[in-house]
C-alpha cells in the first residue's frame, strides 16, 4: 500500500509504465488477484478487502497522476516561468532631436518662438532676398542642390531661408527661432554630409543691438556648454548680416588650456551671427530707419559633436541601433 501511494510519474509514458506494472492483466494487482484463488475460505473476506482497497488506491493513484500531468503537460519545461519579465523596448530619441530641442528649450526661456519653413525653396528665400549677389558663390552648383533652373528651385543650403518667410508673415517685434534640414552639394566623410541640421535665430525690434546680441549668446552658451563657459566673437563676413561675427566657445574638454579638440587654441567655432543688414529687413518690407535686429545660425551636428564628441558626423545618419543606444541616458 505505501508503494502505491510513493508512486510518481513526470509525463504521460511513465503513467503508463505505472498502469502497465500494477492494473494490466499481467501486472503485480492483477497477479495478487489471481492467488486469491488459493488463498483458504476463512481468510478469503479479510484479504479480499485487502485487495480490493489495494487496487482502489492504485486506480485512484494513477488517476491522481494523470490529472496532474494534463495540468503540467502543456508547459514547456525550458522556459522558467519564475524569470523576471523583458521591460518593454522603448525607443530613445535620436541625438540630434535632444541637441535640437535643447537648443529650442534655451532659447525659449529667452522669449524666442518657433518658426518653419520648407525644404524644397525658391531661390529669392534662400539667396536673393538674404543680399546675395547674383554671382556669390554659394549660389555656385558646387553647393547648391538645385531642383529646377527656371525658376530656380532648390534644396536649401542654410535655415535663413526661415528668416525671410517669417518676416514675410509676421511684423516686428519679431523673436523667433528656424530648425531644420539644410542640404549641401558636399563629399560624404567624416566631418561633411550633404545634409545637416541648423538652428537659426532672428531678433527684430526698435533698438536692438550688437549688445543684446552677445547676452543672448553668452546666455546660450553657458546654458549649453555649463555655467563657467566663455565666449568670444570674431569679426567675419554673412552678406545678410552686417557687422557679421562667428562665435568660439571655450573649449569644452580642457575649458580652454588647449588640446587636441580645440586644436590648442582653447576655443571652438559654434556659430555665425551679426546684425541684420538693412538690406535684408528692406527686402521683406521692413523699414530699416524703425528698426534693426540680430541673426545667428548654428549646426546641431557641430553642437552635438562638442557635447558628445562624437567624431564622425555619418554616425547620426546610419541608424546603428549601438550608437543610438548610447543616448537613453540623455533623456
Ligand atoms: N546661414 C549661415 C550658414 O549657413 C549661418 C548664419 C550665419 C546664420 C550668420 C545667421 C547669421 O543668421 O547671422 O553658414
Amino acid at each position: 500500500m505505501a508503494e502505491i501511494e510513493g508512486l510518481h510519474a513526470e509525463n504521460a509514458e511513465q503513467i503508463e509504465a505505472l498502469r502497465i506494472k500494477y492494473l494490466s492483466k499481467k501486472g503485480a494487482i492483477s497477479a495478487l488477484m489471481n492467488d486469491f484463488r488459493t488463498v483458504a475460505p476463512e481468510q478469503k473476506r479479510e484479504i479480499g478487502q485487502k485487495l480490493n482497497a489495494l487496487k482502489t488506491a492504485a486506480t485512484d493513484k494513477l488517476e491522481a497522476l494523470k490529472n496532474q500531468y494534463q495540468q503540467t503537460d502543456h508547459i514547456d519545461d525550458s522556459i522558467d516561468l519564475t524569470r523576471p519579465a523583458y521591460p518593454d523596448e522603448v525607443g530613445t530619441r535620436h541625438p540630434l532631436s535632444l541637441v535640437k530641442q535643447e537648443i529650442i528649450d534655451i532659447f525659449a526661456r529667452l522669449g524666442f518662438s518657433i518658426a518653419e519653413g520648407p525644404e524644397v525653396e525658391d531661390d529669392w528665400h534662400v539667396y536673393g532676398a538674404l543680399n546675395f549677389a547674383d554671382d556669390h558663390p554659394a549660389r555656385d552648383m558646387q553647393d547648391t542642390f538645385f531642383i529646377q533652373q527656371n525658376p530656380i528651385v532648390v534644396l536649401r543650403s542654410h535655415t535663413s531661408s526661415v528668416q525671410v518667410r517669417t518676416m514675410g508673415q509676421q511684423k516686428p517685434p519679431i523673436r523667433v527661432v528656424c530648425p531644420g534640414r539644410v542640404y549641401r552639394n558636399e563629399a560624404i566623410s567624416a566631418r561633411a554630409h550633404c545634409f545637416f541640421h541648423q538652428v537659426e535665430g532672428l531678433y527684430i525690434d526698435k533698438n536692438v543691438s550688437f549688445a543684446d546680441l552677445k547676452q543672448v549668446l553668452l546666455q546660450f552658451a553657458r546654458e549649453m556648454f555649463g555655467p563657467d563657459t566663455q565666449i568670444r566673437l570674431r569679426p567675419s563676413y554673412f552678406p545678410f548680416t552686417e557687422p557679421s561675427a562667428e562665435m568660439d566657445v571655450s573649449c569644452t574638454l580642457c575649458k580652454g588650456k588647449g588640446c587636441s579638440m580645440c586644436k590648442g587654441s582653447g576655443w571652438l567655432e559654434i556659430l555665425g551671427c551679426g546684425m541684420v543688414d538693412p538690406n535684408v529687413l528692406e527686402a521683406s518690407g521692413i523699414d530699416s530707419k524703425e528698426y534693426t535686429g540680430y541673426a545667428f545660425g548654428m549646426g546641431v551636428e557641430r553642437i552635438a559633436n562638442l557635447k558628445y564628441r562624437v567624431k564622425d558626423l555619418r554616425l547620426f545618419s546610419e541608424n546603428d541601433q549601438r550608437f543610438l543606444d548610447e543616448f537613453e541616458a540623455a533623456h
